[in-house]
């Protein structure tokens, strides 16, 4: 099983990571064309929010 990370980045979306690589860019400011994953549309919309990381080891 890989080491999961959910990444919450600054101003932008929720990146899934395996092993280290982004498996996926979630959107969180809601305005994604492309949902659930990120489009950049954050950026435009003056998304804000803080940044932190989770992580899930492998035992
Ligand atoms: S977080 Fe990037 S478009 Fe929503």
């Amino acid at each position: 099983m890989a080491n999961i990370e959910f990444e919450f980045t600054k101003d932008g979306p929720l990146l899934v990571k395996a092993d280290g690589k982004v498996e996926y860019a979630l959107c969180r400011c809601g305005h994604s064309s492309k949902k659930p994953f990120c489009n950049g549309a954050h950026i435009n919309a003056g998304f804000k929010a803080d940044a932190s990381k989770l992580e899930l080891k492998k035992s």
